[in-house]
C-alpha cells in the first residue's frame, strides 16, 4: 500500500497524475523497445545485484558430471545460488556496485575484469534452460511499464539517512525494515 509522507493515510491513486492517455502514448510497445533502453539496463542490474529469488530449487543429477573443476556424482543434489553467481569477481567488474552499463554492449563494464566476454550463464535471475521462468518476459515488460509511472509520480526517500549509504541491503541483514517515504511529485 502507498502511504502518505506522515505514514498515516494511504495515498489515493486518484490524487496522482496518472493519465491513462499519457502513459499509453509514452509506453507503447515501440517506445518501450526504443526510448526506455536505459531503464532495461537498470532492471537487469537490479535483478543482478538483488535477485528476488536467491537460489534455484535443488536438482538431482541423473548421471555423474564434470562441473567446472569438480566431478559431481550421480544423484547428488545441486542448486544454483543466483546471489553468488551474480557477484562472481571473475565475471563482474566491481561486483557489489550498482552499474547498469554492465548490460550495455557499448560499455567497458560489459566485459569481465580480464576484458573478456562474460559467460552466458553468469547472469541468470530467471534460471535458464528447460526450467527457465515462464513469466520472464511478462515480468520484465510489467516492470518496464510500471517503473516509469512510479518514478514519475512519486518522490521516494529513505526515512533513515544511513540507508542511502547502505544500498543494496545486505543479504543476511538483521534489519528487515528499510522504511521509505513516498510522496506525490507535483507539476510533472
Ligand atoms: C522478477 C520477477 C521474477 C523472477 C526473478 C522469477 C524467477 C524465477 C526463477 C529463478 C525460477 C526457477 C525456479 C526454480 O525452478 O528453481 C522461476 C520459475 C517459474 N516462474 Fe518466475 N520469476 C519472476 C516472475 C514470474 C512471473 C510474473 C510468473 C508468472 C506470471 C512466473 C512464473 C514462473 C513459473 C511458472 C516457473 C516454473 C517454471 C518451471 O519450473 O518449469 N515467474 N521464476
Amino acid at each position: 500500500m502507498i502511504m502518505s509522507p506522515d505514514r498515516t493515510n494511504p495515498v489515493s491513486f486518484e490524487n496522482l497524475k496518472l493519465s491513462p492517455e499519457l502513459w499509453v502514448e509514452k509506453l507503447s510497445y515501440d517506445q518501450l523497445q526504443d526510448d526506455w533502453k536505459y531503464l532495461y539496463l537498470v532492471i537487469q542490474e537490479t535483478l543482478r545485484i538483488e535477485p528476488p529469488i536467491r537460489s534455484s530449487t535443488p536438482m538431482q543429477l541423473s548421471e555423474t558430471m564434470e562441473l567446472g573443476s569438480y566431478t559431481v556424482d550421480k544423484n547428488t543434489s545441486i542448486a544454483v545460488n543466483f546471489y553468488l553467481l551474480h557477484r562472481n569477481p571473475k565475471e563482474w567488474q566491481e561486483p557489489s556496485k550498482f552499474i547498469p552499463e554492465r548490460f550495455d554492449p557499448e560499455s567497458p563494464y560489459y566485459l569481465t575484469p580480464d576484458g573478456k566476454k562474460r559467460k552466458q550463464c553468469s547472469y541468470s535471475p530467471f534460471l535458464g534452460g528447460r526450467r527457465i521462468c515462464l513469466g520472464k518476459t511478462f515480468a520484465e515488460n510489467i516492470a518496464k511499464c510500471v517503473i516509469p509511472i512510479i518514478i514519475s509520480e512519486l518522490d521516494i526517500k529513505f526515512k533513515k539517512d544511513y540507508h542511502y549509504e547502505k544500498k543494496p541491503p545486505k543479504y543476511y541483514s538483521t534489519e528487515i525494515n528499510v522504511p521509505i517515504v513516498l510522496s506525490a511529485i507535483q507539476n510533472v
